[in-house]
């Protein structure tokens, strides 16, 4: 017969117990919150109220209801107070030390049927478990942060962890309106395993001052679509706790470099700087535990007037191309009131781009986005060409051409020849070094790479990709023309991947050698990733989209460059795209969609 969980014990009262108390308690569940100390115990129950009563003020928890959860909830220092539960979640600090201790301990107070759960991120479930007498009664359960908001949950269970004990707990997920996904026990089961070497990386970024933290936040929430930025998500998790779990992999999952702490973290950490709930990590938050960032001395000046400092005027822009990338980056510069070249290889190239820009527009006119007469001076701002030296008088010409190395010198030594001084030439390129175009030129110094991502019209970002030749007059007008865009332009150095790219192949790369491994299907990974990190696809999903060639080719430039072991694509993507399972556009990736 299934366990009844009537009353629930939860230890630890710090970022993730105070969100799982509240999740049981939300839920009818009647739980005992314990913590080690009088005030770290009123610190979990402000940060329970703190967050109810947020519930409350959105309008997503009636007052009533609010009293009814806390009235549900027994504060109590020391784990005695665990005697009678059915179940206790440990939600203490990453240390198997200290969770080994309280697991011997909780072994003596709790009830024999007890199930000992723990919510470690990364810790072996197995080698907590052996500090009890039951370890066929201890579980994994790994609540995502915020607990209360994420529906993912890692059911954990170990070589020893009793079949009814995973059935009963996977029951009280499902009453908890969480979707569980069960698996083994290997350092960051799926989602973190797949999470914080992204994280980690961003980190390094962040620490080579590659890029701002605002605009490596921005890169992956715009490029990515990810609810947070990975800074901002350190900052939310805990750097404490971020740099134990990236610890604890890096020894548990096989050394991979990419989980060796960044320095930085160490430093951060020592400093006391440990996010949002110290008040202070990558970002500054108004006081302790707030999720309010408020400007700090590292906040940039944003405004538009700023951006513009040291900009040249541009008026008139050449757009050199023919495909997808240059028919969006048409119809931008065009809807922003720039006067426009586009040049292509031939009129009936030039042909097919106009028409597409049209009906591009067109829909936009349908959807109501823009008028019939914005969409018809649109169109008039547009001049076709099939000669370059139409653009010897433009002021900034976009290139976006086949992503060939020599095919891009060549155009760009021509551009050096025909266009006046002063302009500015910019590169699409998503993956060669804008260094190698620049030096292609006599003015180097004026050439800077504009990433923009597809489709164009609607995707927000912009990377603005400086090289060590770039000046600062060029930067500067590369960043008041996407402002005037609409874009958010984020500013990065000339490494493979720029900031989106770099970040989020590998964690695809690693997506699919998780697979490969066999330690979790598809479905889960995809929905661990959607559900416990709040990302708006799956990897799957995304490979199948982006396309696995694509993919593929990323993953090699990345690997090439960085040298990094953790880098080299997996053997499985390689196979996939070798059989021509390319994904949405062969019908067939990793999933098949031919059957619809
Ligand atoms: N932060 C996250 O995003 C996240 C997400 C999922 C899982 N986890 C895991 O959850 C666990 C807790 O992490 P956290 O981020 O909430 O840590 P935290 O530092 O925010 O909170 C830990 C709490 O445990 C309390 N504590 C310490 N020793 C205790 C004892 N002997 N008895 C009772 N309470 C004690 C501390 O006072 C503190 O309030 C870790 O295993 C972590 O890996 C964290």
């Amino acid at each position: 017969m299934a366990r009844e969980f009537t009353r629930v014990g939860v230890v630890g009262l710090g970022t993730m117990g105070a969100g799982i108390v509240e999740v049981f308690a939300r839920n009818g569940i009647d739980v005992t919150a314990v913590e080690i100390s009088d005030g770290a115990l009123e610190r979990g129950r402000a940060t329970l109220t703190g967050s109810t009563d947020r519930a409350v003020a959105k309008g997503k928890l009636a007052e009533a209801e609010r009293d009814a959860l806390l009235a549900r909830v027994d504060f109590r220092v020391g784990l005695d107070a665990l005697h009678d539960v059915d179940l206790v979640i440990e939600a203490v600090p990453e240390h198997l030390d200290l969770k080994q201790r309280i697991f011997a301990e909780l072994d003596r107070v709790c009830k024999p049927e007890a199930i000992l759960a723990t919510n470690t991120s990364s810790l072996s479930v197995t080698e907590i478990s052996v500090a009890t007498t039951r370890p066929n009664q201890v579980i994994g359960i790994h609540f995502f942060n915020p607990a209360p908001v994420m529906k993912l949950v890692e059911v954990v269970r170990t070589v020893v962890t009793s079949a009814d004990v995973v059935a009963d707990v996977e029951a009280l997920c499902e009453r908890l309106g969480k979707v569980d996904v069960t698996i083994s026990d290997r350092a960051g089961f799926i989602a973190n395993a797949l999470l914080f070497g992204y994280l980690n990386h961003a980190v390094g970024m962040f620490e080579a001052r590659y890029a701002t933290r605002e605009d490596i936040d921005a890169a992956m929430k715009l490029g990515c679509g990810l609810p947070m930025g990975p800074l901002a998500l350190m900052d939310l998790i805990g750097l404490d706790t971020a740099y134990e779990i990236l610890d604890t992999m890096y020894r548990r999952g096989g050394r991979d470099r990419r989980h060796a702490p960044a320095p930085l973290l160490k430093q951060m950490v020592t400093a006391g700087l440990l996010g949002r709930k110290s008040g202070r990590g990558f970002y500054t938050y108004e006081r302790p535990g707030s999720p309010k960032v408020v400007p700090d001395e590292f906040t940039p000046l944003v405004a538009d007037a700023a951006l513009a400092d040291g900009a040249r005027a541009i008026a008139k822009v050449g757009v050199v191309g023919s495909g997808t990338m240059a028919t969006g980056i048409i119809e931008v510069f065009a809807k922003a009131g720039y006067e426009i070249i586009s040049v292509t290889r031939g009129a009936e190239k030039s042909a097919k781009v106009c028409e597409a820009v049209k009906t591009s527009l067109n829909k936009g006119v349908v959807r109501g986005k823009i008028s019939e007469s914005d969409r018809d001076d649109a169109l008039g701002r547009i001049t076709w060409s099939a000669t370059l030296e139409h653009l010897a008088d433009v002021d900034l010409v976009v290139e976006a051409v086949i992503e060939e190395l020599s095919v891009k010198k060549a155009l760009f030594a021509s551009l050096d020849e025909i266009c006046k001084p002063g302009v500015v030439l910019a590169t699409t390129t998503s993956s060669l070094p804008v260094i190698d175009v620049a030096m292609a030129t006599q003015r180097p110094a004026d050439v800077i790479g504009l990433h923009f991502f597809n489709p164009a019209p609607i995707m927000p970002l912009v990377e603005i990709v400086q090289t060590i030749r770039t000046s600062a007059e060029t930067s500067a007008t590369a960043r008041a023309v996407t402002a005037r865009l609409g874009k958010t332009g984020v500013v990065c150095g000339d490494r493979s991947g720029f900031i989106v790219n770099a970040l989020l192949f590998p964690y695809l790369n690693d997506a699919v050698k998780m697979l490969e491994a066999s330690y979790s299907t598809a479905d889960d990974i995809d929905y661990a990733m959607k559900l416990g990190c709040g990302y708006p696809m799956g990897p799957f999903e995304l490979l199948d989209v982006v396309g696995l060639d694509v993919s593929l080719a990323i993953q090699q430039e990345l690997y090439l460059e960085l040298r990094e072991p953790g880098f080299a694509p997996a053997p499985l993507l390689e196979h996939l795209v070798t059989a021509g399972y390319l994904g949405r556009k062969s019908g067939r990736g990793f999933r098949d969609h031919t059957r619809r």
